[in-house]
């Protein structure tokens, strides 16, 4: 066997919170995002709760989804807030020109955004509209939701909402370098300073903003934005997706082979490096960190699933998929001083998805489980860990074998999460604990006998978590075998 992989968890010298909103979704209006796959109405027959279906609601519940971005996305450079609140029966129905040509009848608006925001007990953040919006329509959006008095409070009510809605997040145009505008950097930055300038939060609430960052590796975008209008806003965002076989997107999320494993788990590991060197910038301009890193749209983007509307973005979801997730997340854990929020795209249907789901039937993804077995990163302490891994891949696409990543919960049990990229060999770790009181290790993996394994409305547990019980403490050190292409969560007592 080979030798064993050596790693060093620094539980002694902690690092930053794991912040609850890297676990943040993102729904657009787009494809069966919103409409079908959250939204049914309230008539319908899938069983429902004033419109959202239970079944999706019940399992988004389960993982814990602290905060949901909507309602786009391109989608929001063109959302006109007004034509998505009163009687459903007056919302002018539109065409969302961005995803598929297809009619946008409205019927999820403010009002029914809200809701489901009390429904699964997350909070919203809200991407205004600076594409072909005003800054008063932006403002008085921010208002109608937020403010307890005047006309606009009382036409919240009389829309049946009398008390105001908390709107700690607000996204000041989405991606103005291409959907949301096609601006230059300084214009844009000039922009989100005159927007961000109306967004008032009522006296008493406070209101993050999330300036429109980067695409990829653009840090000219960063060091422009941070430069000319960093100090108007909370937030700065980076949107990377993984797209094996470059932009446009072609490669099948199904039909793969080794090459198109090691290729896309390469291209997940590229976030750190971006994260580096986004974060390097922020810190020119933010040494004290006040400006948070929002990696607000990160994941998988295939060519769309065959025979579905190809502007819907849907795509099936397998165990790479899960590894890129766990590979992410375990890239966050090293930046969390910085990495305050970040949000996979999409929660429903679209790109790398929680759920998919068919008229009445539903089904959990290998990404689901992942953010199940992630939870209890919520707002946990980093421990640093060091990892000594063999390589993984060939040429451009190899990378470490294992990625990893630590914390401590709030009742102090530590969590370590790892992966093993690597779809032929068990790979085992022996990790050093330093500063860890435990005698035992257990805990869950996510493995399959295939790397397309994947969850389909015929085999909707083909990939699930099971437990785990190759780990031992011995003395201060932990021994952990981790099963080819695996995600591994193991918590210490
Ligand atoms: O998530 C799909 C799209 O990707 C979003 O609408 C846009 O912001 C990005 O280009």
């Amino acid at each position: 066997p080979d030798a064993p992989a050596r790693a060093t968890l620094h539980a002694d010298t902690p690092g930053a919170t794991y912040d609850r909103r890297i676990f943040t979704q993102f729904a657009e209006h787009l494809g069966h995002g919103i409409y079908g796959g959250l939204w049914v109405g309230p008539k319908s027959k899938i069983p429902n709760t004033r419109g959202f279906r239970n079944d999706v609601v019940a399992a988004l519940k389960e993982i814990g989804v602290p905060v949901v971005r909507w309602p786009g996305g391109c989608f929001a450079d063109e959302y006109h807030w007004r034509e998505g609140i009163g009687p459903q029966a007056k919302r002018p129905v539109k065409i969302n020109t961005h995803w598929g040509g297809v009619t946008e009848p409205n019927s999820v608006g403010t009002h029914e955004f809200m809701e489901l925001m009390s429904q699964l007990g997350a909070e919203p953040y809200i991407a205004g509209n600076v594409g072909d919006g005003t800054p008063r329509e932006m403002a008085e959006w921010v208002e109608y939701m937020t403010a307890p008095a005047g006309s606009l409070a009382d036409e919240r009510a009389a829309n049946g909402h009398k008390a105001p809605w908390a709107v700690p997040y607000f996204g000041v145009g989405n991606e103005l370098w291409g959907c949301g505008g096609n601006m230059r950097a300084e214009f844009a930055a000039d922009e989100t300073r005159r927007y961000a300038t109306f967004i008032k939060a009522p006296a008493g609430t406070k209101i993050l903003k999330i300036a429109s960052g980067a695409n990829v590796d653009d840090y000219t975008w960063t060091e422009t934005m941070m430069r000319v209008a960093g100090e108007q806003v909370d937030g700065l965002s980076l949107h990377y997706y993984t797209i094996p076989g470059g932009w446009p997107p072609k490669a099948s999320a199904v039909d793969f082979d080794e090459a198109g494993w090691a290729e896309t788990l390469s291209e997940a590991n590229r976030m750190d490096e971006l994260i580096k060197r986004h974060s390097a910038i922020m810190d020119r301009y933010d040494p004290k960190k006040r400006v948070f890193l929002a990696v607000d749209e990160w994941g998988t983007w295939y060519a769309g699933e065959p025979g579905t509307n190809p502007g819907f973005l849907r795509q099936q979801n397998s165990l790479r998929d899960a590894l890129v997730a766990a590979i992410h997340l375990n890239i966050f854990a090293r930046h969390a001083d910085r990495v305050r929020m970040s949000a996979i795209a999409q929660m429903v249907n679209v790109l790398q998805a929680m759920i998919l789901t068919d008229d009445a039937k539903m089904v959990r993804t290998p990404t689901y489980w992942v953010f199940a077995m992630y939870k209890p990163y919520m707002d946990a302490t980093v421990l640093p860990i060091d990892i000594a891994a063999p390589g993984y891949g060939a040429g451009k696409w190899s990378m470490p074998a294992v990625s990893g990543s630590a914390v401590r919960d709030k009742a102090g049990k530590v969590h370590v999460g790892l992966t093993n990229a690597d779809p032929h060999r068990a790979i085992t770790v022996e990790i050093k604990l330093d500063g860890v009181n435990a005698a035992t290790a257990s805990g869950r993996v996510l493995t399959a006998a295939q790397m397309n394994a994947h969850n389909d409305f015929t085999a909707p547990d083909a990939v699930k978590p099971a437990a785990f019980s190759d780990a031992h403490i011995a003395g201060d050190t932990l021994t952990v075998t981790l099963p080819a292409k695996s995600v591994v969560m193991l918590d210490l007592q």
